[in-house]
């Protein structure tokens, strides 16, 4: 039997300790969101719908983007114990200066679409968490916008070679008398993928008023009163160069680019040159060859060809064939700090993130940007302190198993499946039992197979 007793005041006063009610609403709301997913629904609130879709959507059926976020999530961590790790420290060097966390802000184009802050949100938030901001060339604050936004952090470009060779050389230098210090030459965009989502919403740039819209508008007033009251919104550093957004957007993209526009550019740049959208080995290893300042491994979130391959299976393939010392970076379907560690873990040398930015910034402007970093910052610093390391380089491949669900067919690693138990298929000759190893005692073949650090 419990012994029950009278409560007494000073125990229940004990109790009773409210936290002051934060009247900010916008402060609130963030405070709120503990994960990037959770700044994803916030996010989703406060968009009009075309312009959420844009940024959250892909490309065809989105498979790309769905399996790079599997992939994340399909991870093992081996934490090592008893390895005192009090002070930790989160910072890299990249591409010749540093980054207090091993992670950058992804290109976006239309960044002002989702939020009014935009690239300004994004610039200032990376200047004051010490990690890189990269421009689009289709971004819609100016080159100099954003170093006003970010005077003493680095900014980095990232380069659409367009059909019109002359407006992307005049925009490198303009970013390099900026003091821009690293350019992306994006080259998984010989066409614009096919985002479904944008047509059946009919999106356009800027947003039309049709019935639609405007029914979709009532719940979310601060969008709309932001964007009617900002200044228009374009493509800010080529505006000057005229043309509609559709003639722009066709112009960016240009099947025929090529290794010689690469060369060309390594003559007029005079930082670091880094390679975006590369999606195989062969081609990592020709461009480390020619010597570009680093690749980063990217299916452009998934917006470009459906189905690619996945930037975080590729990595450790990259990273065997390429060296550990050249600069292998990655993105697509970082959604977590988590995701950052492993990747550091099988030998990237930086990570850049695009959606989970974004939905920062539309949850609530620079302070939403901040959040996200914040989150991925404690995701990266609690998984470090839960693996025992204490600095980045200490991460290695022993830390994580990639767990795959689709095995290539036809390669080494497809487990030979047991035959359904009839009579015949139970006869199974010893030669191919021994060549099914110890699977072939396995008769069902489980859902999530593991492949090697
Ligand atoms: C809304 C949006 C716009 C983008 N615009 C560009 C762009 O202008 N140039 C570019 O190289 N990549 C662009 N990207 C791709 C990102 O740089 C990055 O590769 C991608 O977002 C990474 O995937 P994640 O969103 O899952 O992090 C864009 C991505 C999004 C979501």
């Amino acid at each position: 039997m419990v012994q029950r007793q009278l409560p007494r005041p000073a125990e229940l006063l004990e109790l009773m300790q409210f936290k002051k009610p934060e009247l900010n609403g916008r402060t609130r709301r963030l405070e709120s969101a503990l994960t990037v997913y959770d700044l994803r629904a916030i996010a989703k609130r406060r968009t009009p719908k075309a312009a959420f879709d844009y940024t959250d959507g892909a490309a065809e059926g989105e498979l790309s983007l769905a399996r790079a976020r599997q992939a994340f999530e399909d991870i093992e961590f081996h934490p090592g114990v008893l390895r005192p790790a009090p002070e930790l420290d989160t910072s890299v060097e990249i591409l010749g200066g540093p980054s207090a966390l091993p992670f950058g802000i992804a290109p976006t184009g239309f960044t002002r679409l989702m939020q009014t802050e935009g690239e300004v949100a994004g610039a200032s938030a990376a200047g004051a968490a010490g990690i890189p901001f990269t421009l689009s060339t289709l971004g819609t604050t100016s080159i100099e916008g954003v170093r006003a936004a970010n005077p003493d952090g680095r900014n980095w470009f990232q380069l659409y070679v367009m059909r019109d060779r002359e407006i992307s050389y005049a925009l490198a230098q303009r970013a390099a008398a900026s003091g821009f210090d690293t350019l992306l030459f994006t080259v998984d965009t010989p066409v614009a993928g096919a985002r479904l989502r944008d047509k059946r919403n009919g999106f356009s740039i800027p947003p039309q008023l049709t019935l639609g819209t405007i029914v979709n508008a009532i719940p979310r007033p601060w969008w709309w009163f932001d964007f009617l009251t900002t200044p228009k919104l374009e493509f800010a550093s080529l505006s000057s160069t005229g043309g509609t957004v559709g003639e722009l957007l066709d112009a960016a993209m240009d099947p025929t680019i090529s290794y010689d526009d690469l060369a060309v550019i390594r003559d007029l740049w005079p930082g670091k040159i880094v390679v975006k959208g590369v999606q195989t080995v062969e081609d990592s290893v020709r461009l480390i060859d020619v010597g570009v300042d680093g690749i980063v491994l990217s299916n452009h979130g998934g917006r470009q060809l459906d189905r690619a391959p996945v930037p975080f299976h590729l990595l450790p393939k990259v990273v065997k064939e390429v060296g550990k010392d050249a600069t292998v970076m990655i993105d697509t379907g970082i959604m977590n700090g988590a995701d950052i560690v492993a990747s550091i873990a099988l030998g990237a040398k930086f990570t850049l993130i695009g959606r989970a930015y974004l939905y920062g910034l539309m949850a609530g402007g620079r302070q939403g940007v901040d959040r996200t970093i914040a989150i991925l910052r404690s995701e990266i610093e609690r998984t470090m302190k839960l693996l025992g390391v204490a600095t980045l380089a200490e991460l290695e491949p022993r830390h994580v198993t990639q767990l795959q669900r689709l095995i290539p067919v036809g390669s080494p690693a497809v487990p030979a499946r047991t035959p359904r138990t009839t009579k015949t298929a139970a006869k199974t000759s010893p030669r191919a039992s021994a060549a099914n190893g110890s699977r072939a005692a396995n008769p069902a073949p489980p859902d999530i197979e593991v492949t090697g650090g």
